[in-house]
């Protein structure tokens, strides 16, 4: 599959959105929206977005918005900007918005990569990959979004002594984390457990994960000081 059809497949093509779910997809999301009319060639104003924020944090992936959400209402000081490639998973975190009537956090519909790319140098303060598609078969290991491009450009946008926190079901997913950030000088890993953050509230995946009896792992990494 090339990285186009991916995209294509994720995006807004695949959608079946109905009723709510697709005005809320088609309307709100442009209060919402990261990139003004979606345009991913833009550099993004973090500024006129979060004018109160004291820190950006970034989720990549973040499904039904279960986490994003809950983060942003609890930190009300920060900036949230997340994104999903998955329509109906960016249509679900815009109603959980709206009924929480959260103001500070920001979506992008489709590659986190662009998202990165449009980042300002040491800008984000804490990240979070949480559950990344694990891409099982050896073939597609490089389409993991854990690998030395998307580590180069956390490092990039992190500011130092940022966290990246990771989770994962997946216990050859934790290890190919681990080592691909073990050879870097970048990161150091500062916490592995079994146990979630504090702050945790949780995804749909990993709920999934537990109903079908698999344990999950939470890292933390932090940014070196540059
Ligand atoms: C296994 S799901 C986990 C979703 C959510 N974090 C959770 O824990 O419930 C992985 C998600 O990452 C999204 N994803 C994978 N690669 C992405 C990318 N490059 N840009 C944006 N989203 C991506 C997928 O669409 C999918 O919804």
């Amino acid at each position: 599959m090339t990285d186009k059809f991916i995209r294509n497949l994720y995006g807004r093509r695949g959608s079946r959105l109905r009723g709510r779910e697709r005005e809320l997809f088609d309307v709100r999301r442009k209060e919402y929206e990261a990139f003004a009319g979606g345009d991913v060639t833009l550099t993004l104003d973090l500024e006129a977005h979060f004018p109160q924020a004291k820190q950006i944090w970034l989720e990549v992936g973040f499904g039904g918005g279960e986490h994003l959400v809950a983060q942003a209402g609890a930190n009300p000081a920060v900036g949230l900007i997340g994104c999903e490639h998955y329509v109906d998973g960016v249509a679900g975190c815009l109603a959980k918005l709206e009924t929480g009537e959260i103001e500070n956090a920001r979506v992008h519909h489709g590659d986190a990569r662009d998202l990165m790319d449009a980042l300002p140098d040491a800008s984000v303060s804490r990240a979070f990959l949480l559950y990344p598609d694990p891409w099982p078969k050896a073939r597609h290991h490089k389409r993991r979004f854990i690998n030395p491009e998307n580590l180069d450009s956390f490092a990039r946008i992190l500011t130092d002594e940022a966290h990246l926190r990771v989770a994962s079901d997946i216990p050859e997913y934790i290890d190919w984390t681990k080592e691909h950030l073990l050879e870097r000088a970048d990161f150091a890993l500062i916490s592995d457990s079994d146990t979630a953050w504090d702050d945790w509230p949780g995804t749909r995946y990993e709920a999934k994960a537990f109903r079908e009896g698999r344990s999950p792992a939470y890292l933390t990494y932090e940014r070196r000081p540059r």
